[in-house]
């Protein structure tokens, strides 16, 4: 046996934790001619099998403002980014997008946007409260970014259940050079873990493929997850996006993704782990490539169909047009294709 399958055999007999960041780090080297990849994602779906069964979860995904007080140089709604036509939802705009899915069936309701200060604590309490009274049986999963622990402990009261804020790079080098000076890894870590303490369940995650991202700085991140243990965990590759400092860098690969997303799952066999949009973005079968991988999660759009184009964190995003149950039944049947059955309840982590 030579070390990569041996490595492979480490990482699914749930020996991940042996690993160093110099052993994972020669791993994906090893790993780039592509000739494990079946092998991982074949050990990926056995480790999935006994937790989660072929059942894929759905969130819906309502994105509530594309306003933005940061500049991270990879994303399109940076605040720079002059050519951006700027939307925000209101509160009874979203409690009717969150109305329309849970008709559709669904059972957790992703709320993502930009850093917008209009969204202050009394508004988004008001807006998870409601979501929660009139549906109790479903989940509320926020995407916020960075606010301060009495902001996310408001929110956790207001009756929140999730959040996902990915760390984007585990190495602060790294992290400066795809973040502004004012942004610090630091604080992006603190956040995750006070999100944690507070009672959240959490998801961190990256890019695969962002500019100047090494295998090195992948295997940082992949022990970062395997030692944080997140409750979610999102990847999807960088794409660029036209209007960015970003805009010539070359995309991630599907390839590298669902290499990626194997991995994750053998080193946390019970993390929910979405084949993201930007996924299907890259390649046409890209979610149902990483759900054979071993994701166990797919995000349709319910944002109004009005204001979706606008949301474009990269270029050339799939779901700008149609309608959330359009959404939702093509997801459906994509899911159906690799042999596995969308459920609607709330899919709370296995632990
Ligand atoms: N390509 C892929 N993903 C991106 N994100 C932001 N910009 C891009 C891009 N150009 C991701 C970031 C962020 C999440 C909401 O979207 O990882 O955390
Ligand atoms: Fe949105 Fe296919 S999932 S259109």
């Amino acid at each position: 046996m030579n070390d990569v399958s041996e490595i492979i055999e480490t990482l699914y007999r749930g020996d991940g934790g042996a690993l160093s960041a110099d052993d994972i780090a020669s791993f994906l080297d090893e790993c780039e001619s592509g000739d494990y990849d079946e092998a991982l994602a074949a050990r990926a779906r056995e480790v999935r099998e006994p937790i989660y069964g072929n059942r894929v979860y759905v969130r819906g995904l309502i994105e509530i403002s594309n306003i933005c007080k940061n500049d991270c140089l990879y994303c399109g709604i940076r605040r720079s980014n002059r050519n951006c036509i700027r939307y925000r939802l209101d509160e009874d705009t979203i409690i009717s997008c969150a109305d329309e899915g849970y008709e559709l069936g669904f059972r957790t309701f992703v709320l993502q946007g930009g850093e917008d200060a209009y969204y202050t604590d009394d508004v988004m309490c008001s807006i998870i409260s409601r979501i929660k009274s009139s549906h109790p049986d479903c989940a509320v999963t926020l995407s916020l970014g960075e606010r301060s622990r009495d902001s996310y402990r408001r929110m956790r009261s207001a009756g929140a259940d999730r959040y996902l804020l990915r760390h984007e790079t585990a190495n602060p080098d790294h992290y400066a050079q795809l973040h502004p000076a004012s942004m610090s890894y630091e604080n992006r870590i603190q956040c995750l873990y006070t999100l944690r303490e507070l009672g959240y369940q959490v998801g961190c995650g990256f890019m695969v493929g962002s500019p100047y991202q090494t295998n090195r700085h992948i295997a940082n991140d992949l022990c970062f997850i395997r030692d944080f243990y997140p409750a979610m965990c999102g990847i999807g590759p960088f794409v660029p996006h036209h209007e960015t400092p970003f805009a010539s860098f070359p995309s991630g690969t599907v390839e590298k993704t669902c290499r990626l997303l194997s991995i994750i799952r053998l080193l946390c066999p019970h993390v929910l782990l979405p084949a993201t949009t930007a996924l299907g973005t890259i390649h046409p079968r890209g979610r149902e490539m990483g759900i054979l991988a071993g994701a166990n999660v797919v995000m349709p759009n319910l944002s109004p169909v009005g204001v979706r184009k606008q949301y474009e964190l990269y270029d050339n995003k799939i779901c700008t047009g149609e309608e959330s149950a359009q959404c939702r039944d093509c997801l459906e049947l994509r899911i159906r294709s690799v042999g596995c059955e969308i459920v609607t309840d709330r899919g709370d982590v296995k632990k």
